[in-house]
Parts: structure tokens; C-alpha cells; sequence
């Protein structure tokens, strides 16, 4: 791998260095999510535009990446894309409906299914490498984070075929047809880690492997059957020296064994108190948790909850803001202002 150059003060950055574990001037705030509906700059250069089509276009990733970075002064950018994106890339028909999600034309179900997903490779993603050399180059010393879907989750999309409660398709091929769901995994896997290859050779100065729907299972079969998967992307992420956050939502039982699973941050949900969650993950940082309901409570209660996680956040060994789940479409920009202004500001010493 060629030595990128780095932007100026970016080693330095707030969001790094709690990523690394090491002290920081600030509690570095950012918010899943944080480019999309809530934003009517987001609206508005969407209009007419499809979701998908939006994350194959350099210049709209790029504008839409930066939009909450100039509203909020947030401490990292998130990547704009979706844990779909590299399945639609490499071919696989699916579509993202409006409030729906994620949905896929012919759902998978055998291996020969599998088989027919071809790999991903840096050529079918030229636009994710130009968006990231842009904005590498606009955000100068804020961090960019890539992403990609971890593999249970993206399994769960193609295997229901669309978003889903239960998770009963995906769960009994995982039961009941293990070298079908080996075979699936270690495609997803393959596929996220190139996706994350691509945006870091690019620039990108972390990576974060979105596991949303792993709630949905118990410890055993989380160790067995998924477990595996997910690290060979984190371990594979790990080579490229960039810091590695892993997320999922309801995960409360599973902290201890997601950061095993090769995290330098764990993602902490809201319902997750955050003092428990920094119990579970060890000698690792966390990330989170706010409910991203409190947005809509009165702003003095929102920012009375945010203090309450800065100061459980200093028993981590390093601690990123954020809320416990993606913002909410109707969330007032204006009450995550004060909030990004309010944790920036809050007296660590
Ligand atoms: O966080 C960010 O600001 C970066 C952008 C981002 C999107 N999706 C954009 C998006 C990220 C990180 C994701 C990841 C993602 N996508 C996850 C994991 C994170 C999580 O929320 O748990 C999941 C499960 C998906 C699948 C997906 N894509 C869902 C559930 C939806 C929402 C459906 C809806 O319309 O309510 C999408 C669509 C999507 N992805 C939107 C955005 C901004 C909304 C589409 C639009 O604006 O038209």
C-alpha cells in the first residue's frame, strides 16, 4: 500500500484520538445518520434523484457527505452510501424504496444464488474512490469514516428479500442450511472488506461495520454462526491502520464479544446504559448513546441527558458522542446544533 498524505491536523483530530484511546481537548461528537431527511439541504439536492443513484454519484456523495459538517461543525464526516450499495454495484437488482428501504428483485436462497454474486473489486466503484479523494481534500484536518454492512445484516436484506422484524428467513437458512449461509457470509465478507479497501485506500481515516440488526441474536449463535464473518472484515480492516468502530442496535449481550470480534469502539444503542456498556467492551472505546428521541424533548433535557453520558463517558478508554441509532427523519437540525455545540464545549478537565 502506498503512504497517503495526510491532511494537516487530522492525527490530531478529537475524533482520532478517542478512536486510539489517547486523551482529547473535547468529547468528539458526530451522528449516524447525520446526512439525510433531517436536512432540507439534503432534500433538496435530492429531488428527482433515487437513492441509490444519489450514492453512485461522486459529486452528490461528496455534497451530501459535507452538508452536516458545514451546518453542525461536527468532529467526523460519515461516508454518504448505504450497506446496499456495493450488492447494487456489483450487480445484484435491488432497489432502495422510500421509507421502506432496501429491497432485493430475486431474493437469495440457495447456493447456487451465492454463487451468482460476483466479488467486488475497485472497478466497479470508481465514483466511491473520487468522492473520497474530494472530500478528503475539502474536509482538511475532520476525519472521514467509511462504512460498509456488516455480513449478517446485509444477510438478512437479501435473504427476506427486504427489511424485516424477525429476521425468520435469514435465521433458518442459518439453522437449517449451514453451506448455503457459510457460503453467503463469506461473500458479504469478501465484498464489505473490499468496499472498505476502496475507501480507505482513498482517504478515509476510520471505518465503521454497521451489524443494525445482530440484536436479533442470542450469544451462541451470534459466536457460531456470525461471529467468524464479521471479524475477518475487521481483522482484514485492521491492516489498512485505521481505527475500527463496530455498531449494532439492541446488542446490549453482545458488546463484550463485538469488540472481541476485532473493534477498536463499540457502538453502544440507547437502551444500553453507557457505564454497562463500557463494563462489557474492556480495554476498548465506545461509542454512542443518546436516544434519538430526546431531540424532540425540550432542549435543556436533551443536553441534561448528553451530560449524563460525557461524564459516563470518562470511565471509557475513549469515548465518541453520538446517539444510540441513526437520527430520525423529523429531528429539528436546529436541536442537533446546540447539541454538537453543547458536547464540544463540555469541560473535560
Ligand atoms: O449515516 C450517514 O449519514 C451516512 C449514510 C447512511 C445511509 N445508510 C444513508 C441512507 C448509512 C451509514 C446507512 C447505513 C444503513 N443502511 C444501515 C445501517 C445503519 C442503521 O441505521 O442501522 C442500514 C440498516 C441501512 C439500510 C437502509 N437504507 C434503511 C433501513 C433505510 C431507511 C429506509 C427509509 O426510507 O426509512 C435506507 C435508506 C437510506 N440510507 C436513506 C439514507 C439517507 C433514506 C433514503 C432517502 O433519503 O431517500
Amino acid at each position: 500500500m502506498t503512504t497517503m498524505q495526510r491532511n494537516p491536523g487530522l492525527d490530531d483530530s478529537a475524533f482520532l484520538k478517542a478512536a486510539r484511546g489517547e486523551a482529547v481537548p473535547h468529547t468528539p461528537v458526530w451522528f449516524m445518520r447525520q446526512a439525510g431527511r433531517s436536512l432540507p439541504e439534503y432534500l433538496k439536492v435530492r429531488e428527482g434523484i433515487g437513492m441509490l443513484e444519489s450514492c453512485m454519484n461522486a459529486d452528490l456523495i461528496t455534497e451530501i457527505t459535507l452538508q452536516p459538517v458545514r451546518r453542525y461543525g461536527v468532529d467526523a464526516a460519515i461516508f454518504f452510501s448505504d450497506i446496499v450499495l456495493p450488492l447494487k454495484a456489483v450487480g445484484v437488482d435491488l432497489e432502495i424504496k422510500p421509507g421502506v428501504g432496501p429491497v432485493v428483485a430475486e431474493p437469495v436462497r440457495t447456493l447456487e444464488d451465492v454463487q451468482r454474486i460476483p466479488d467486488l473489486t475497485p472497478e466497479h466503484v470508481p465514483y466511491i474512490t473520487q468522492a473520497v479523494g474530494n472530500l478528503v481534500a475539502e474536509l482538511g484536518a475532520t476525519p472521514l469514516i467509511g462504512f460498509a454492512g456488516a455480513p449478517f445484516t446485509v444477510a438478512s436484506y437479501l435473504v427476506e428479500g427486504g427489511p424485516s422484524k424477525e429476521h425468520a428467513k435469514t435465521k433458518a437458512m442459518m439453522f437449517g442450511a449451514p453451506e448455503v449461509w457459510e457460503a453467503l457470509m463469506r461473500k458479504i465478507a469478501g465484498i464489505a472488506t473490499a468496499y472498505l479497501e476502496v475507501q480507505v485506500a482513498a482517504g478515509a481515516s476510520a471505518v465503521q461495520l454497521f451489524d443494525s440488526w445482530a440484536g436479533a441474536l442470542t450469544p451462541a449463535d451470534y459466536t457460531e454462526h456470525v461471529m467468524p464473518h464479521s471479524t475477518r472484515v475487521l481483522e482484514a480492516a485492521g491492516t489498512l491502520g485505521v481505527p475500527r468502530i463496530h455498531f449494532g442496535v439492541g446488542t446490549s449481550n453482545l458488546l463484550t464479544l463485538m469488540g472481541e470480534a476485532g473493534a477498536d469502539v463499540v457502538g453502544v444503542d440507547w437502551r444500553t446504559p453507557l457505564a454497562d456498556g463500557i463494563a462489557r467492551v474492556g480495554d476498548r472505546g465506545v461509542q454512542g448513546n443518546l436516544d434519538p428521541t430526546l431531540v424532540f424533548a425540550p432542549t435543556d433535557v436533551m443536553l441534561a441527558r448528553a451530560g449524563e453520558i460525557i461524564e459516563a463517558g470518562r470511565a471509557a478508554k475513549g469515548h465518541i458522542f453520538n446517539l444510540g441509532h441513526g437520527v430520525i427523519p423529523t429531528t429539528d437540525p436546529d436541536q442537533l446544533k446546540r447539541l454538537t455545540e453543547f458536547v464540544q464545549a463540555y469541560p473535560l478537565a
